[in-house]
């Protein structure tokens, strides 16, 4: 590892515990104006983010706005007497050995919202930028009007997209209210369950919907794919980017018993029996051709375990990568380990030591796919085809998800 690489020095700069200073505060909060106080779409009543956003996400004032789409919307609205708590609940992070966890639809993912992954997941994107040479998007993009992110996490990507398309309005869903109170006016964050059957918008609203990292997530990765489908206007995009949690290693350095890998098994496991798979990537190319998109495209991309590479870019992002996982590990781990596998807190954090070293021994030349697929809604295709209910979701693909590669 070549700690003297401007490139290591500045990616590193980024990672977790190492937050921005002041004056790049001063800057990001000068750079990004306000959020309006409704979306432009006419979804309802704001719901003011202020102090329960943990500290990290506070980058500047409390004019940051969060829309709870469910409880607001005009095409589907909640009753009345599920509302208020459902909106207590979005700012209620429950606390688990130690870490906070999403209140809203509780229990559903395992990993945690604490400034702790979210200064991880601000560091993961770092790692993907410079995994893609600074690309945040493959499909073709030809000035697009709406852009949905699935599962914002801290709203980075939507935040550059709404930079970078000023004329487009970008709405980002998640399940935390993690996201920074200052972004550019056309960026619009509400707390939404993508898993619900209704994202409860008009077929055919986007002119693109992207999806990263989210492996792990959803009981079927199929039915994001086939509700993108419908939610995608004819002749627009949708694109999925995700990490395969499959250790990979081409020349035989990799042993059989690599902690790493047995690590690996127990989360893919826990993961599988909590009905949440993790294996998903290497599936979503065929899983987009079966929900009608075509000219589908997939790039893969080797995202090195730790800085073992001899090639520059490789071993900056080997680098990066061990870092994450350094940083990552234990809150990847405690939620499926403790609740799936019934593993102590104190048993899990024991277990890690071993795997943390193996994440280090550059002997090893392990690395992980990254899958990157879009595709193109058929401009045939009417406003409403495709359908998003879960019951025709269930039907159409052959591969069942999660299976081993
Ligand atoms: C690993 S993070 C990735 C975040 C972001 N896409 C990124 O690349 O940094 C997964 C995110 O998906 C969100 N999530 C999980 N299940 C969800 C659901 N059913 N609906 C909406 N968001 C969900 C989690 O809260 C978390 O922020």
């Amino acid at each position: 590892m070549n700690q003297d690489d401007p490139a290591v020095a500045s990616a590193k700069g980024k990672g977790p515990g190492q937050n921005m200073s002041d004056a790049a505060l001063a800057m990001a909060a000068a750079t990004h104006s306000p959020a309006q106080s409704s979306p432009t779409t006419g979804f309802g009543t704001p719901i003011e983010a202020d102090c329960q956003v943990p500290a990290a996400r506070r980058r500047c004032g409390t004019d940051a706005v969060l829309v709870l789409r469910r409880t607001v919307s005009p095409l589907l609205p909640l009753r009345h007497d599920s509302s208020q708590s459902v909106t207590n609940s979005v700012f209620e992070f429950p606390k688990e050995n130690g870490r906070t966890y999403h209140g809203f639809r509780a229990g559903t993912y395992h990993f945690p919202n604490d400034p702790n992954e979210t200064d991880r997941l601000d560091f993961q994107f770092e790692i993907l930028k410079y995994c893609f040479s600074d690309r945040n998007y493959f499909a073709p993009l030809n000035n697009p009007k709406r852009i949905l992110d699935v599962g914002t996490g801290t709203g980075q990507w939507a935040i550059e997209m709404g930079d970078e398309f000023p004329d487009a309005e970008v709405q980002a869903t998640d399940l935390s209210p993690v996201q920074p109170v200052s972004v550019p006016e056309n960026v619009h964050f509400f707390i939404d369950d993508a898993s619900e059957e209704d994202w409860t918008l008009p077929s055919g609203y986007f002119d693109y919907i992207h999806t990263r990292v989210l492996l792990g997530c959803f009981t079927d990765f199929r039915e994001i794919i086939r509700k993108g489908f419908y939610y995608t206007k004819p002749g627009g995009y949708m694109e999925s980017q995700d990490i395969m949690s499959t250790p990979y290693c081409d020349d035989g350095t990799m042993p059989p018993d690599w902690p790493f890998s047995e690590w690996t098994q127990y989360g893919d496991d826990a993961a599988m029996e909590a009905d949440r798979p993790m294996r998903i990537a290497n599936k979503f190319k065929r899983w987009y051709e079966a929900a009608g998109f075509v000219d589908v495209q997939e790039k893969v991309f080797k995202l090195p375990i730790n800085g073992w590479p001899r090639d520059k870019h490789l071993k900056t992002l080997g680098v990066m990568s061990e870092e994450n996982w350094m940083s990552g590990l234990s809150g990847l781990s405690m939620a499926l380990f403790s609740r799936i596998l019934n593993w102590s807190k104190t048993e899990i954090e024991v277990y890690l030591v071993n795997v943390r070293k193996a994440i280090q021994d550059k002997r090893v030349h392990a690395y992980h796919k990254v899958y990157v697929v879009w595709g193109r809604k058929p401009l045939t295709a009417t406003p409403g085809s495709g359908t998003a209910t879960s019951a025709a979701l269930g039907t159409a693909t052959s591969a069942a998800p999660g299976t081993p590669v």
